[in-house]
């Protein structure tokens, strides 16, 4: 059955910023759409994805003991919808979102919308917020959804009740106008997740984790830090909010999905573009060793992260325990410029899609 959504519209809607002063994630649009499951109600209606609705943007209630709130039972995505020059909508792979949120509810025992709700909520959202997709080029609507444990319960167990939610920002550039290339900090004492835990889970936790590292890295001069695998410090695992590849030795290498990396979309995009390309990539644990020793030699070509936030972002240069790696020439490299165009022309429409990624919308 077709989920039906009901929309209340706001009655006073916002100004949008001028496009030079999106930044990322700093306005929300005028409305939120929201969802909820209750496994406790004793109804077999209520025991379902329910009332989904679009409401006006503002704050949400929430008990003070919601087990969000005390044991993190929480999820999110980030997608963006892009305006093509063509004036028409797209989603970016969203079923792509779905599938982690999905994968991410089951290893914290929260229950996901499924795929139908989750796609109506994102389109009907887009719809009611047309206005706010720009059509300024690097720009586009980043959505947000979230999924949170709502009961109110202060005993260690999985919360019964659920709220599903989409916000929405119009954004720019990630790490703010011309910055064509990012330094990143090889992070040689935190780390961000440990084999057997949550890692692969988008979850506020894994994000918590990595503030205190961020904010010493920011301090230092870089942009983000390059975590290292927690039981050796000696496997590369990702970059902040980035997956992480590497042209090296004549290669691309990227470290694989072993449960404690986040399973990016982007990354599995450029998996697939490379493929096609017939630059395939090798999908490895990477040490820093292998890094150190190709940068003495002058073969560490190029390295990237790639996001949905950050879209492809080229790494100048790593430090390591306060010594400089220049990456390359010190400037974005040829295989990120060619995958970044790839990538945006098939978001923005510019070019074929070949993989069947977007979801137009109609808004
Ligand atoms: C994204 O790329 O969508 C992310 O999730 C990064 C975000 C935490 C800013």
């Amino acid at each position: 059955m077709k989920p039906s959504i009901t929309v209340e519209k706001t009655k006073s809607a916002k100004t949008i910023p001028a496009a030079k002063d999106f930044g990322f994630g700093r306005f929300f649009s005028d409305h939120m759409a929201l969802a909820d499951f209750s496994k406790s109600d004793a109804t077999e209606t209520a025991r379902s994805w329910n009332s989904a609705r679009i409401v006006p943007y503002g704050p949400i209630p929430l008990d003070p003991g919601a087990a969000v709130l005390h044991y993190g039972q929480e999820l999110f995505e980030g997608l963006k919808a892009y305006r093509g020059d063509d004036g028409k909508v797209r989603l970016f792979r969203p079923e792509m979102n779905w599938k982690r949120m999905r994968n991410g509810a089951e290893r914290l025992c929260m229950i996901a919308p499924e795929l139908d709700l989750f796609l109506e909520m994102l389109t009907a959202f887009c719809k009611t917020e047309s206005r706010w997709i720009p059509k300024e080029p690097g720009c586009a609507f980043y959505l947000r959804p979230t999924l949170i444990g709502t009961e109110p319960f202060l005993g260690v167990r999985p919360s019964n009740d659920f709220l599903f939610y989409v916000i929405g920002s119009p954004v720019g550039s990630y790490y703010g106008e011309g910055a064509d290339t990012v330094k990143i900090k090889v992070e040689t004492e935190f780390v961000r997740a440990a084999p057997g835990g949550i890692g692969a889970a988008k979850t506020g936790g894994n994000y918590a984790a990595s503030l205190k590292a961020a904010l010493e890295a920011k301090s230092e001069g870089y942009a983000q830090v390059l975590w290292l695998d927690a039981t050796h410090r000696r496997y590369i695992e990702e970059v902040g909010t980035m997956n992480v590849f590497f042209k090296m030795n004549g290669k691309i290498i990227t470290p694989p999905l072993d449960g404690t990396i986040l399973p990016g979309v982007t990354r599995d995009s450029i998996l697939q573009i490379l493929d096609s390309e017939n630059l395939t990539a090798e999908q490895r644990p990477i040490s820093l060793d292998e890094i150190q020793d190709a940068a003495k030699k002058g073969t560490l070509e190029e390295v990237f992260g790639t996001g949905t936030a950050a879209s492809i972002s080229p790494v100048d240069s790593l430090g390591i325990k306060g010594e400089k790696i220049v990456v390359g020439n010190g400037r974005v490299g040829p295989v990120s410029a060619k995958l970044l165009k790839r990538l945006t022309d098939i978001q923005y429409g510019r070019a074929e899609d070949p993989w069947g990624w977007t979801l137009p919308i109609e808004t």
